[in-house]
């Protein structure tokens, strides 16, 4: 969707008000309605209606606001910035805000600001419309695909025994930025040999070792939208039973992936993926959704929940990631990042080894 189609499904009131609290409370649909590619923009406003979109930002973001050509007013202190949030709402009776990534203390003081007014909750609406990407959004997304994807080689060809996981860490996120990534989009996950079954591991000082699993679960941030891969080498030989988890991941993947295309219910195709796996000597050790949305968010929106029929619609960018998982001995995912398509999909990252890569 486009940022103006928000505004054709309100219905109780014309105007939004986003307002960011501090770094852990951006609110990403201040991006999503201004296009910002930089700046952090903490405690800023945007607000909003169908014709204008105007900025309320603090004097050290003032370059960056300006830089969206869209309005923009400038305050010094937190006291101005209520005032004028205060002054350019004065007199609407009903605001829209994103009560979604609203903090408590934020919808508070807002409230405390704005005495007259009722305030309505307008979330879905904008989750509704920042899960289908309009050109622009496509075009940033598959950046952050290409870049993630193609650094991957020279991560490989760099592992050495001895190597920590954070080493591996800092290779793809100096690889992506050095390949054109504004930053990586999330704290990129390696975990060497066991490690590798743990999910969301977060990487630390082990060692990698011959016949260890390189799992790296990575992602770059292109101009605020992100990628999210994850692939798994072996390092050295890789036994049978490493060739088999990986075999089996890699056809859930495939079969999976297969039936997204617009209309399709998202939690059927995590099923699929769930039975390959589920038939196997590997039945249970799948224990997450097959994928999500991607976006201004690496989580921006469900999409492969195993729980929510959820339909697919025409231009949502959602993960694909089977994974088996055994505590103790390791784990395989493989995750790529596709565009939903009328009658099908496109793979935006790079194809996946169609067998496990051993790393010599
Ligand atoms: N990239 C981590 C995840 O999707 O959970
Ligand atoms: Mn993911």
């Amino acid at each position: 969707m486009v940022v103006q189609d928000i505004f054709r499904n309100l219905q109780e009131t014309d105007t939004i008000l986003i307002m960011n609290g501090g770094e852990n409370a951006i609110d990403k649909t201040f991006f999503y309605l201004t296009g910002a590619e930089s700046g952090l923009f903490e405690g800023s406003a945007v607000i909003a209606n169908e014709d204008r979109i105007e900025l309320i930002a603090y004097n050290l973001e003032e370059q960056s606001a300006r830089e969206t050509g869209k309005e923009v007013t400038v305050v010094d202190t937190k006291r101005q910035m209520e005032e004028k949030v205060a002054e350019k709402l004065k007199g609407k009776n009903k605001i829209g805000v994103n009560l979604e990534s609203l903090t408590a203390n934020m919808f508070s003081s807002i409230k405390k600001l704005l005495p007259g007014s009722e305030f309505i909750d307008v979330s879905k609406i904008i989750a509704d419309a920042r899960t289908t990407k309009s050109p622009d959004e496509i075009k940033k997304l598959r950046e952050a695909a290409r870049i993630g994807s193609e650094i991957y080689t020279d991560v490989l060809d760099n592992l050495k025994e001895g190597m920590k996981e954070t080493d591996v860490a800092a290779d793809l996120v100096h690889g992506m930025m050095r390949g054109g990534a504004t930053g990586p989009s999330f704290m990129p996950i390696v975990g060497f040999g066991s490690n590798s079954s743990i999910p969301h591991y977060f990487p630390g000082e082990r060692k990698l070792k011959k016949g260890d699993f390189v799992l790296t679960d990575y992602g770059a941030l292109y101009k605020r939208y992100c990628s999210d891969i994850t692939r798994t080498a072996v390092f050295g030989r890789a036994t049978d039973q490493q060739k088999e988890m990986y075999e089996i991941v890699r056809r859930a993947q495939m079969e999976s992936m297969h039936m997204i295309k617009a209309g399709a219910n998202g939690r059927l195709v995590d099923r699929k993926a769930l039975e390959v796996i589920d038939a196997t000597k590997y039945k249970g050790r799948f224990m997450h959704g097959l994928g999500h949305g991607l976006g201004l968010e690496v989580h921006d929106h469900s999409a492969l929940g195993r729980t929510e029929d959820l339909e697919l619609k025409e231009n949502m960018a959602i993960t694909v990631e089977p994974g088996i998982y055994i505590p103790d001995y390791g784990g395989v995912r493989i995750e790529d990042d596709v565009l939903v398509k009328k009658d099908g999909f496109e793979q935006i990252t790079g194809n996946s080894s169609k067998e496990l890569l051993e790393v010599s």
